[in-house]
Parts: C-alpha cells; sequence; structure tokens
C-alpha cells in the first residue's frame, strides 16, 4: 500500500471520507459555527461547509493556509466536487503560536482536528485549548493515522522499504535513504529531502496509549473510542515493542465537553 494515494484519491478521501465522519463524530453540522485544528490544504474544510456548516474557521502554525481557498475551490470544482458560491463569506483562516487559541472560551458549536496531533509538540495544551472554545455540551472529535508505532508511522515507507526502520534506525540513517532515493528518483528531491524530512523530524513520536492519557486528563465529559488496524506482518518488528503500539495505526476519538 502507498502511503500518499494518486490526486483523486486523495481529493476524496479528504472532501467525502474524512469529512463524513467529522460531521457524524461531532453529530451533524447544519448551522454550527466550527473550528478546524491544523487544517493545512483545506480540502476537509469546503467539504464540512458543503455539509451545511455555518462558517468554518481553520486554525494551523503556517503564516499562510497552505494553497488558498480560491485555489482550493478550483481544484475541487474542477475535479467534479461541488463547493458552496458563498464559501468566501463561510471560512476563514487563522494562524496560532502553536499554544494559545485566540479565541474566546466557547467560541465554537464543534471542533474537530484531522491527521494533525502526530505532528503537534504539546498534545495537552492543545487538546486543553480544543476543550476551552467549545460550547458547553458540544462535541468534538480528533482523529489521527498513523501512529508513529506502527508500520506507516515513519511517513516515508513509500521511499523506504525497510520494515519498522524507524523504530530501529537513527535519524541519520533515515536521511541518507531519503539521499539515495532522492539520487534515483530526481524529480522528487525536494519533496523527499526537504518537506517529508521536515515532516518526519516534526513528528512527536507519541503513541496511542500515551494519547489515550493525554485525552483522559483534559476532563471531557465524555469520549468515545474507535481504532483503526489492519494485518501487518511483525518478523521484523522491535522485540520490545507491544502488540498494541505496533497494530493500532490509528484513533478517532470524539469528545464532549
Ligand atoms: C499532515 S497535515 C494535515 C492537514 C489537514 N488536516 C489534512 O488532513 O489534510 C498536518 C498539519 O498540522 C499542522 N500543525 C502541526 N502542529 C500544529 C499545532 N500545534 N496546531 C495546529 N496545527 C498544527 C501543520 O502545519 C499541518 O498543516
Amino acid at each position: 500500500m502507498s502511503f500518499i494515494p494518486e490526486p483523486d484519491v486523495w481529493l476524496k478521501s479528504h472532501f467525502d471520507t474524512a469529512a463524513e465522519k467529522i460531521v457524524s463524530s461531532v453529530f451533524g453540522i447544519e448551522g454550527k459555527t466550527v473550528l478546524s485544528v491544523g487544517c493545512g490544504e483545506p480540502l476537509i474544510e469546503f467539504g464540512v461547509l458543503s455539509r451545511g456548516a455555518k462558517r468554518i474557521v481553520g486554525l494551523d502554525i503556517v503564516p499562510e493556509i497552505a494553497g488558498s481557498f480560491a485555489t482550493t475551490a478550483d481544484k475541487l470544482s474542477s475535479n467534479g466536487f461541488s463547493v458552496p458560491a458563498d464559501y468566501s463569506s463561510r471560512m476563514e483562516y487563522v494562524q496560532y503560536d502553536g499554544v494559545d487559541f485566540p479565541f474566546e472560551d466557547a467560541s465554537f458549536d464543534a471542533v474537530y482536528s484531522w491527521g494533525v496531533f502526530e505532528h503537534v509538540a504539546d498534545v495537552r495544551q492543545v487538546l486543553s485549548e480544543m476543550r476551552r472554545v467549545m460550547k458547553p455540551s458540544s462535541w468534538g472529535m480528533v482523529s489521527v493515522f498513523p501512529w508513529f508505532p506502527s508500520y506507516y508511522g515513519s511517513h516515508l515507507s513509500d521511499y523506504i522499504p525497510e520494515p519498522f526502520f524507524h523504530l530501529k534506525e537513527t535519524d541519520e540513517w533515515t536521511k541518507v535513504k531519503l539521499e539515495e532515493y532522492a539520487d534515483k528518483n530526481p524529480q522528487a528531491r525536494d519533496l523527499v529531502t526537504r518537506h517529508m524530512w521536515q515532516e518526519f523530524k516534526s513528528l512527536n513520536r507519541k503513541s496511542p496509549e500515551e494519547f489515550y492519557r493525554d485525552v483522559k486528563s483534559i476532563g471531557f465529559s465524555r469520549h468515545a473510542w474507535e481504532l483503526l488496524s489492519y494485518e501487518t506482518t511483525l518478523t521484523e518488528a522491535p522485540n520490545d515493542a507491544t502488540l498494541s503500539d505496533l497494530m493500532i495505526c490509528g484513533t478517532t476519538v470524539r469528545f464532549m465537553k
């Protein structure tokens, strides 16, 4: 399996699959003011908006939104996805410092984060900020894939085939392997040696068990979990790794304030 899918699959997995999962996790989106933590390129946000959210704020740590709302709208429309005509008045991008959300308490009807928490430096701080800006009794959700100790946890398995290398080898070894890949695939040099390397270095290397403990410590009134797992050959996994760390590839948690 390729870690990064083909572009058409990528668009659908964000605009449809992820957005529908988010909408059902927070028990409906119609008329809600919604916060997306770590929006990146706002494909999911268009999916959530088109499913009836009143307004959506994308929060991230980078100075500018990846792409732009207009570029993403064009990309989605030209691939057959229906984007609301009034999107520009219903979407906003906000940058922050990765620590304090620049919003009042209880300002959102729903909050979510998709594919972000394996990168977040201070997980408990961001979770507690999510809780702070949620309205009382509202729902939020966080979906994470892949957790670092699992097979795809490095995000680099498309370039380095050795199973579980990220649990056994040094970062220097990994950098050399990426350079070797770039030498054989010069068109991918920038992607692999700059973007993917930085992404690898940004991973917090948490396990799902550690994240579970973090969520429990925040004080949500309810939290419900779903685990993602699939058959994986563990012959070459490190001996001291636990089965749950190796086999829990992703988690989705929904929580109520
Ligand atoms: C893999 S991308 C996911 C983007 C988008 N949610 C998606 O699924 O396509 C991870 C994003 O998390 C952002 N990020 C990393 N640390 C963050 C933090 N502490 N708070 C908010 N966003 C963060 C990165 O800048 C990046 O845009």
